[in-house]
């Protein structure tokens, strides 16, 4: 959500050039206006429009910008309309200060009204410019001072990027809430929401924590907190490619994320599986023995496709380790006074590790006492550094706004806790363990087969890519695909499609059901299978048009269903992670159809950093 960069080297290079590159990386966060700011002519230089990075390339094609130092954003709004008016970076009255951010300032209304009343005068209805105007106020020698100053006064989140024309060269930073790394390079130094704007000039990182300012310039960079004390923060390094965050030839990122999902689940099992002893080799969970028999219940706490993988867990962890699980939406939990207690495990699931929901429930649920274990994607996140232990999905980078790598490694991720905690619990037969494991050791050749059907998966979409409403069904572990793949065709396609437990269909949804509906039923077969057919007969019935996602060699639906698409059989916990694949195929191809912008979906944004 809304991406922020800054840059300051020693004038080998030049700073406008790599913050477009670094926006063109960041613009998945947010994509609805762009700008840039350097330091040019002893003042402060910017470029900025309502519409994507591209066209943002365009203006500096025509109105260049050089500098070797500056900042720049790509915009999720939230406080003002996507306007260039409303477009970061944001200016102080003489426009010596320049800012951009990313969150929110909650109290930006207060603010502006002192700051007018003082005679500062806004050009935006955007909550980040109230910054500005407090560091314009703020006494200080120097930036960093005056920033400190300023942030004393706001109440809100932010992963801010500021610059005075007082001094040329010099970045400040700060980070409360919102997501902020420093890039170290060779004599240049970088600030950005995420990795992905920097990879290509360095490797290493060091995350801020909140509460953090950074001072960036051409010698050096130092962190400190409001007391001006120092604080040394580790130095990481990025382990994932450029490769991996570029096109390679496909035509969308979503694309190219779904074909990556026999390699991204291979390597969320990578040397996790211990066949021998059946057990699922999980280090960096930070539980001993007596903490697994200690758990009397698990609540799951996620947003999202990370709360469907939840849901999916649920099921694969009551039935190996019979531990009681809930699973919560995350902006749900956190205002209900959580009940955990010490006996409880709480996961957060998160793709980016960054949802703010989630991380606040994460907190929550901490507070009242609860060990906290992170399901995470993104390496130093900050959901991975504040759990007590987790489990990484290894699934390399995910840019399309359609999460779809990152559901099947998190289903992966919790079938291997499952076992783990089955193990420790002394539930699971040796034999049973070792089943399952080897179930799990099939699953990328099995995702492979699956990804054969596309053609097929093609030629529906063209069947359907009128459709105005669509329903999903499925019973037990399918029922969070039902929701999982309606959401896929909501997002990207913008038709309005909805999940719901296939037997409480009759329960309300049957009533939309006519000749033009097409109707989605997860049909795997397992102990269920025989009671989805039945809720198939009464949408056949009804005249709705029926699509199978079933087993390879069922031969049972006959004319039952207009089109089936058939999976391998697989261990029946482990079959949402070949089920979903179909549908986030006919999701991509339907919008493709459509003409949508699969990985820029209207209103969305990947990483969401707001309440
Ligand atoms: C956004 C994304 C979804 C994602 C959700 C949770 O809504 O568009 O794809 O599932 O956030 O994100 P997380 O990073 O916490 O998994």
């Amino acid at each position: 959500m809304c991406g922020v960069i800054g840059y300051t080297g020693d004038g080998r290079r030049d700073a406008a050039a790599i913050l477009l590159r670094g926006l063109h990386r960041l613009e998945y966060r947010g994509y609805d206006s762009a700008g840039i700011a350097v330091h040019a002519d002893g003042g402060i230089v910017t470029r900025k429009l309502a519409g994507r990075v591209p066209d943002l390339q365009e203006l500096l094609a025509l109105q260049p910008l050089h500098g070797v130092s500056g900042i720049a954003h790509t915009r999720w709004a939230t406080h003002g309309a996507p306007t260039s008016r409303n477009a970061h970076p944001h200016m102080d009255c003489d426009e010596r200060i320049a800012v951009v951010h990313n969150g929110i300032i909650e109290n930006a209304d207060t603010l502006r009204r002192a700051l007018e009343g003082c005679g500062h005068t806004f050009r935006t209805d955007t909550d980040t410019e109230t910054l500005a105007h407090l560091i314009e106020d703020s006494p200080g020698e120097t930036v960093e001072a005056r920033v400190i100053a300023a942030l004393e006064h706001v109440v809100g989140t932010y992963g801010l990027a500021v610059m005075s024309a007082d001094e040329p060269g010099k970045i400040v930073a700060a980070r409360q809430g919102s997501p902020l790394l420093l890039g170290i390079g060779d004599g240049e130094y970088f600030v950005a929401s995420d990795a992905s704007a920097i990879i290509e000039y360095t490797r290493s990182v060091v995350h801020l924590d909140d509460g953090d300012i950074a001072v960036l310039t051409p010698q050096g960079y130092h962190i400190f907190d409001r007391e001006s004390h120092v604080q040394l923060r580790p130095v990481d390094d990025v382990t994932w490619d450029l490769e991996s965050i570029e096109l390679g030839g496909y035509s969308h990122f979503m694309q190219k994320e779904i074909f990556e999902q026999a390699d991204t689940v291979r390597s969320t099992l990578r040397g996790r599986l211990v066949f021998e002893e059946g057990v699922a080799r999980l280090n960096g969970l930070n539980l001993t023995p007596e903490d697994c028999d200690g758990i009397d219940r698990i609540t799951i706490v996620a947003c999202g496709t990370s709360w469907h993988s939840g849901l999916v867990g649920r099921q694969i962890i009551e039935s190996l380790a019979q531990i009681p699980v809930a699973v919560e939406y995350a902006s749900e939990y956190r205002y209900r006074r959580p009940l955990a207690a010490r006996n409880t495990l709480t996961i957060a699931i998160s793709q980016s590790g960054e949802t703010a929901d989630t991380l606040q429930a994460m907190r929550a649920a901490r507070a009242a006492g609860s060990r906290v274990v992170g399901i995470v994607n993104v390496v130093g996140s900050t959901i991975a550094r504040e759990s007590d232990g987790g489990i990484y999905l290894h699934a390399g980078p995910e840019i399309g706004v359609a999460s779809t790598k990152a559901f099947t490694s998190q289903i992966v991720t919790l079938a291997l806790l499952g076992v783990y905690l089955g193990h420790q619990r002394g539930l699971l037969p040796l034999a049973a363990r070792q089943e399952f494991l080897c179930r799990l050791a099939q699953l990328p050749t099995l995702v492979a087969r699956v990804l054969a059907l596309e053609p097929d998966v093609r030629r529906l979409a063209e069947e359907f890519v009128h459709a105005r409403n669509a329903l999903y069904l499925g019973r037990g572990v399918n029922f969070p695909v039902a929701l999982e793949g309606a959401l896929k065709l909501k997002e990207i396609s913008y038709i309005h499609a909805e999940g719901y437990p296939a037997a409480e269909m009759k329960h309300g949804p049957i009533a939309l059901i006519d000749e033009e509906m097409p109707v989605v039923f997860l049909a795997p077969h397992d102990e269920v299978y025989t009671k989805v057919v039945s809720n198939m007969q009464e949408v056949r019935a009804r005249g709705g048009r029926i699509i199978a996602i079933t087993t390879e060699g069922n031969g049972d639906l006959g004319t039952l269903v207009e089109h089936q698409l058939r999976v391998p059989a697989t261990a029946p916990l482990l079959s949402p992670v070949l089920t979903v694949i179909p549908l986030q195929l006919l999701a991509y191809h339907i919008a493709v159809l459509r003409g949508c912008d699969v990985d820029r979906p209207r209103n969305l944004a990947k990483s969401v950093t707001v309440e």
